[in-house]
């Protein structure tokens, strides 16, 4: 059988130089996930840095090697396109690979860096009946799904809460006093917040308001990062969520700690556990949680794998991915409720925003280059 033919769009660390990291699991990149699939192949890459591209190339045994993505499209006949730029192109290049007919797109996330870009995306590949996958990548994960179909099964009882945090640091968004800011997408809200948003989707379903605090940080001379988040997101299930995205720290941490009335199971990179209730040891009359094991996925996945698996059984059967653009977008409409609530001094906002250009672009031009300045 012919494989399906694959190229990529921007060749740098998701596209394929994240193998060259020894302590990940593998494959950890676009091309490797591609690479272990028997029904693709990479026929083509693309990046305006040509030693990443030549890098690629070498690589990946990849010869039709692309500076201009429009060309790429136009004398590729590809089945399948990723697209591991910059989240600034995300929008352009998925418009620009649907309307070239290419049957499946991988896009990374975030989907866009509005609302405006990403309710493009998803007309567009509507209308031109492509299936677009976002790769917020724990939507295969084998452990994210055991956690969701024991809390299905009533597992931990009814779902009230989900605490929830994304926590980093060294890595904020660079912003120059006389510039706008480098890149929107390296807030910590953005960036890996948008992974977390999407699996509170993942577990509470469709989110209905929010409420945000934003805190500009100053991080060096001329530097600043606006880098600390939080945020409540409340969900027609009625579940609530807490969320702290924030830079400022000397490690990486990402976790759910999802509470429910007869249990509790904390998900992230590094835990998995759960506690159900169970009679107090220590006073009459009393219940308290006590640890359970986590049960053991009946399989472990790879969820880059899993991507590339997914969008294929999409254009084969003419479905959507369970981490299409609709869904995508509802984390990105919440990543900008909690910017949005900010701005308006911590008003409650409804999902979806009615205002679909960045507040963040707002707050930026409201309040000019931030001087340890708070929002509330
Ligand atoms: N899903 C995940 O776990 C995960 C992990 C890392 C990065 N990401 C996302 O992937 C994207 C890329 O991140 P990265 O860390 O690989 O960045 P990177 O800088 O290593 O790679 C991006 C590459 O895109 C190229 N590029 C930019 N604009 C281009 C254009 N118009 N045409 C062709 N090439 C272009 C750049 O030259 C660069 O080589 C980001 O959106 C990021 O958020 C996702």
């Amino acid at each position: 059988m012919a494989k399906y033919k694959a190229g990529i769009i921007g060749c740098g660390r998701v596209a394929g130089l994240l193998e060259h990291d020894k302590l990940r699991g593998h494959p950890c990149t676009h091309a490797g996930a591609y690479t272990a699939v028997d029904k693709t192949e990479i026929v083509a890459g693309c990046d305006i840095n040509e030693d990443r591209l030549r890098q690629f190339g070498e690589e990946w045994g990849v010869n039709a090697l692309y500076k201009d993505y429009r060309k790429m499209l136009e004398q590729e006949d590809l089945d399948i396109v990723s697209i591991a730029t910059w989240g600034d192109t995300h929008a352009e290049i998925t418009i620009a690979a649907a309307e070239a007919g290419v049957a499946g797109i991988i896009c990374e996330k975030p989907i866009a860096l509005s609302l405006i870009e990403a309710d493009k995306m998803i007309e567009t590949v509507e209308r031109c009946n492509t299936r677009l996958v976002i790769n917020h990548e724990r939507r295969w994960s084998s452990n994210y799904h055991k956690a969701r179909e024991l809390i299905e099964e009533g597992e931990i009882g009814e779902l009230k809460l989900i605490n929830a945090n994304t926590l980093g640091g060294g890595y904020g968004c660079v912003w120059n006093r006389d510039s706008s800011p480098v890149m929107l997408e390296d807030y910590t809200l953005v960036r890996d917040g948008t992974h977390l948003m999407d699996m509170l989707t993942f577990f509470a379903g469709e989110p209905d308001w929010a409420v945000g605090f934003v805190e500009m940080e100053r991080w060096d001379e001329g530097v600043f990062v606006p880098d600390v988040a939080h945020g409540i997101i409340h969900f027609e299930s009625g579940v609530m969520a807490s969320v702290e995205a924030s830079g400022g720290r000397g490690y990486f941490n990402f976790e759910l700690d999802i509470q429910g009335t007869r249990g509790r199971i904390l998900i992230g990179n590094e835990a998995l556990a759960m506690w159900k209730t169970d009679v107090s040891p220590r006073y009459e009359g009393f219940w308290e949680l006590a640890e359970r094991p986590f049960p053991a996925p009946e399989e472990q996945r790879n969820i880059f794998v899993g991507g590339v698996e997914d969008v294929i059984k999409c254009i084969e059967t003419g479905k959507e991915s369970i981490s299409n653009g609709n869904e995508a977008r509802l984390a990105l409409e919440m990543i900008m409720g909690i910017y949005e609530s900010a701005r308006q001094c911590g008003a409650k906002v409804e999902i979806p925003l009615t205002v679909r250009s960045s507040p963040i672009k707002t707050i930026v031009n409201t309040f000019g280059p931030p001087k340890e300045t708070r929002f509330l």
